[in-house]
């Protein structure tokens, strides 16, 4: 069965296409993309009407936590899955801090096969850096990319030891997958639980200053020069570590990173009234962090958008603030947030798109994020107009820990497609 999606507007940042153009699949594959009208329609191809809508590459979320296996109750690779799928993303990795840690071939193999079975999206493992991510010892990373690991992380935890991240920078090297790091000084962070400034101070909470990423991120740009590997950069929120890699880039240093929607949609104000959801880690910054936030996503030294997905329960959350768990939910929000930057002009649609597809393919080497002739047929499609307001208790994620309630934005998915198959469809 060959489907045919017509009537959109195709914008393709890896193939520089932004246009009227119709597209057609085959057995899973894209076989063509032609001008409007120019694909014979015949009785047995399936039609997708796209009229005012989107269609873009399927979106890459490089930054998830699906909790299995062990904390099933908050997600698990299905439902994170599901979620996914709802946020326009046919491709996610999955980070190492389940329990147990992804930190050897068993639990990649079992991640991947209850992918296999349950998954409607790619999803992909990241293995741990340290053993247990406990910062002690590496991990057997070359066990854990044959077993299909696509890059490591301790995320959740930085690799505080600095001979072992050395190490670690050394060793990705020769398997060339790259390094993920969760930056934070944990000696300035211990006991903090949002961002340090006049809102910590006025709520009586302690706080983890920008100096915790930014010293952290420049130890790991130091020891780039000598290891080579490659650094990526988690979740960036502090100005000073924008800088940073702005300025390692220009020397030609072999680092990246992304950004999640929530740390250039919202400020540390948003933890006033003790909101639990308004806790994360890196924490919510200052309004000064979130301008040089943008200002990296404008001059492109933020490589890509990643939500870092991070779903709790009612009873991780419903408790004192000092107390609760890290993390908001954030697959089904990502594109409506992310227009918000285009609302802004920080950033074009196709540039938008392009850090949601093109970019973390790029940079994780994967033949993902384009809608080139012969590739996988992964495609989103959304309706990039039509406003509405946020409702957490409809996503489908297993939690609904999300900031957003309520928001008043625009851009819907309508449709995903993982293979050339429909797994998700907004009716
Ligand atoms: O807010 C966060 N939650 N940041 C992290 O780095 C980890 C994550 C989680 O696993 O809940």
């Amino acid at each position: 069965m060959r489907t045919l999606i017509k009537n959109g507007h195709l914008i393709d940042p890896g193939n520089k296409k932004n246009g009227e153009f119709d597209l057609l699949i085959n057995k899973g594959k894209i076989e063509a993309v032609e001008p409007r009208g120019k694909i014979n329609e015949t009785s047995d191809i399936e039609i997708i009407d796209a009229n005012g809508a989107i269609v873009s590459p399927g979106f890459c979320d490089m930054h998830v936590h699906f909790r299995e296996p062990g904390h099933e109750y908050k997600e698990t690779i299905e439902t994170g899955s599901q979620s996914a799928a709802a946020g326009g993303f046919t491709t996610v990795a999955v980070m190492p801090n389940t329990e147990p840690v992804n930190d050897n071939r068993s639990i990649t193999e079992l991640i991947i096969s209850q992918a296999k079975e349950t998954a409607i999206v790619n999803v992909l493992p990241i293995g741990a850096i340290t053993k247990g991510l406990k910062g002690e010892t590496l991990s057997d990373m070359g066990e854990l990319k044959a077993a299909g690991c696509i890059g490591y992380s301790d995320d959740g935890r930085p690799v505080s030891d600095s001979e072992l991240m050395r190490r670690a920078l050394e060793y990705s090297k020769m398997f060339d997958l790259p390094c993920i790091q969760h930056s934070e000084v944990l000696e300035l962070t211990r006991g903090g639980s949002m961002n340090e400034g006049i809102v910590s101070t006025e709520l009586g909470l302690k706080g983890m200053p920008t100096e915790a990423e930014d010293i952290m991120v420049h130890r790991d740009i130091s020891l780039l020069p000598k290891t080579g590997g490659r650094l990526h950069v988690a979740h960036i929120s502090s100005g000073g570590a924008v800088d940073l890699v702005r300025q390692a880039k220009a020397k030609g240093l072999p680092v990246t990173c992304e950004v999640a929607p929530h740390h250039f949609t919202l400020t540390h104000e948003a933890c006033r009234g003790y909101d639990t959801n308004a806790k994360m880690s890196p924490p919510l910054r200052a309004e000064p962090d979130i301008e040089m936030i943008k200002e990296g996503m404008r001059d492109g030294t933020i490589d890509f958008i990643a939500t870092d997905h991070a779903p709790h329960d009612l009873v991780d959350k419903q408790v004192e603030f000092s107390k609760a768990c890290f993390g908001i939910v954030g697959l089904e929000t990502a594109l409506p947030l992310t227009l918000k930057m285009v609302d802004e002009k920080i950033i074009s649609l196709e540039k938008a798109i392009d850090m949601l597809t093109f970019q973390p393919n790029r940079i994780f080497r994967l033949d993902k994020g384009t809608l080139g002739i012969g590739k996988v047929a992964d495609i989103t499609i959304f309706d990039e107009k039509t406003k509405y307001s946020i409702d957490p208790s409809k996503f489908k994620s297993r939690s609904k820990n999300s900031p957003y309630k309520g928001w008043k934005v625009r851009g819907k998915i309508l449709r995903t497609i993982v293979n050339g198959k429909t797994v998700f469809k907004n009716n």
